[in-house]
């Protein structure tokens, strides 16, 4: 349990928490979606660090055999009680927490608007935006009491730019960059930041599922002429969730090889 809250003062803990220190190996870290793409790569990267790290993702998730994650616990993120109860499982498995990363989603099918049903539409949003929500409460609701936390859910450059013929997608992830938005300003003095990354195409089995074609305009959009990767991603993940981290809340950090200009 945390003493100070060190976005409000820039001085260490006895945790070891501090603004400007070091990373500290008490952290605990919950990642979702943690058996693939980006969430694997944080869940390595946080256990690198020393964190002790729970994965959440699906009770069909296929975990890779080097998973990094020390707990695995199953998670339907459109279902907020299935939330509620692996974030408490967590929390015990864990004995606290400090950091929740999302990185559960879908793409669903890249299709026109009017050929797509509104039973996929809210199908997308209830994943990724309702997800995204039930996360940030669960996670809110052991953060808060604490006065210290870090929340990360990936978003996407679709949700800034509205990638065409992925309305459900698109519109999922503008969602949850407003709920960041508004939340961040919610508990700006709590000791809690949330914030939000928003990739352009990175190399994941996400973007693996699109055609060949596709993949070609996806990439032809970013500046630096290739994908990103899930350790570019994990690294700058590292970056928010560190106690450096401690005066940037409600913000949406960009991983776009030059493409995004706002
Ligand atoms: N890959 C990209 O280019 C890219 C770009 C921008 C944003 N994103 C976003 O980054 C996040 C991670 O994507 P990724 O590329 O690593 O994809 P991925 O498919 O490798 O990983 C997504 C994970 O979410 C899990 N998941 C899906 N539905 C779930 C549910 N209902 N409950 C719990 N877990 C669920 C999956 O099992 C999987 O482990 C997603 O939110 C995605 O939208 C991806």
């Amino acid at each position: 349990m945390l003493t100070a809250n060190p976005n409000a003062n820039p001085t260490t803990d006895d945790a070891g928490h501090g603004s400007t220190g070091p990373h500290s190996a008490s952290q605990r870290a919950v990642v979702v979606g943690a058996s693939s793409g980006m969430g694997a790569a944080i869940a390595a990267r946080l256990a690198d660090r020393g964190y002790a790290v729970a994965g959440l993702d699906l009770v069909t998730a296929t975990w890779p055999e080097d998973s990094a994650a020390h707990h695995r616990i199953p998670v339907d993120v459109s279902d907020a009680g299935s939330v509620d109860r692996a974030l408490g499982e967590a929390v015990e498995r864990l004995g606290g927490l400090e950091i929740v990363v999302n990185c559960a989603g879908i793409l669903g099918p890249v299709a026109p608007a009017v050929e797509t049903s509104q039973e996929t539409f809210a199908k997308i949003i209830g994943i990724n935006l309702g997800g995204a929500f039930a996360v940030t409460r669960a996670a809110l609701t052991h953060l808060l009491p604490a006065g210290y936390g870090r929340i990360v859910h990936i978003a996407s450059i679709a949700g800034k730019e509205g990638n065409p013929q992925m309305a459900a997608y698109s519109a999922s992830k503008a969602g949850v960059i407003g709920m960041v938005k508004s939340v961040g300003r919610e508990t700006a003095s709590s000791g809690v930041t949330i914030n939000a990354v928003a990739p352009a195409s990175i190399e994941t089995p996400l973007i693996a599922g699109m055609t060949a074609e596709r993949q070609q305009v996806q990439r032809s959009l970013i500046p630096m002429g290739r994908f990103g990767t899930v350790q570019e991603i994990a690294a700058l993940v590292d970056y928010i969730v560190s106690p450096d981290a401690s005066f940037t809340t409600g913000f949406v950090f960009d991983a776009s090889g030059g493409r995004t200009t706002y």
